[in-house]
């Protein structure tokens, strides 16, 4: 008999190259899920497309059709319950959040976003990253809390900023790591190796003291 699988509900709202690098992982056996249901909030983008290619249901729940936030995310949180997901993954969501809507996936909600969090919550990450001149960037998985980009740490990924990095180059290379990472820690828990227990990670039953991270294609603890 097959291993049971976890069962995953993505939330996009754009290009949704980071579904595709989860799709693909699952095709390639890397990782152990299985995809019920893509919800993009925005109508005709690139990544319901690539659902609809991959046979996953593709489904659109546009927010300009509500009339405020909170009446949106409840229909959203209908939606995602239907599927009975194990993990709620977003990717490139582009929205705030109720704090309804992140009490009722506590714990089994992750992101990613493209910074070194706690630095640069919000948009324009590269560009702000390249302003303050840091020396090394990079992006993050994280368990979702009601706080904007906050919320407990999981793995980073992180890179070298070159003086002659532009906003694009640096969003392209981190691309490809986000590409890598979030199918990474997606089978951490259908493996269940991750946890969070009191907004604390565990990794294979140790407390995690900051995110594990990932540099030059290595796990470092
Ligand atoms: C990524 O940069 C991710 O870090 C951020 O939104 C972007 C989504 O890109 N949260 P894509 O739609 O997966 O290509």
């Amino acid at each position: 008999m097959n291993k049971p699988r976890l069962n995953l509900v993505v939330l996009i709202s754009g290009s949704g190259t980071n579904l595709q690098a989860i799709i693909d992982a699952i095709a390639a056996n890397k990782l152990h899920a299985t995809i019920q249901a893509v919800i993009s909030n925005r109508p005709d983008v690139k990544g319901l497309q690539r659902a609809q290619a991959a046979n996953i249901n593709a489904i659109t729940l546009d927010h300009t059709q509500f009339e405020n936030r909170a009446a949106f995310d409840q229909q959203l949180i209908q939606e995602i319950d239907l599927h009975q997901p194990d993990l709620v993954i977003l990717a490139g969501f582009m929205r705030i959040l109720t704090d309804e809507f992140v009490a009722h996936f506590n714990g089994r909600m992750l992101n990613i976003h493209p910074s070194l969090l706690p630095k640069f919550k919000g948009l324009n990450t590269h560009q702000r990253a390249i302003d303050a001149g840091v020396k090394q960037h990079g992006v993050t998985v994280h368990y979702v809390s009601n706080e904007l980009d906050g919320g407990p740490l999981v793995l980073q990924a992180v890179i070298d900023a070159n003086t002659n990095d532009t906003a694009e180059s640096l969003q392209q290379r981190i691309h490809q790591q986000e590409h890598i990472i979030y199918p990474m820690a997606i089978e951490w828990v259908a493996q269940k190796r991750l946890e969070v227990i009191d907004q604390q990670v565990y990794l294979d039953k140790q407390r995690l003291e900051g995110p594990v991270k990932w540099i030059n294609n290595q796990l470092v603890n």
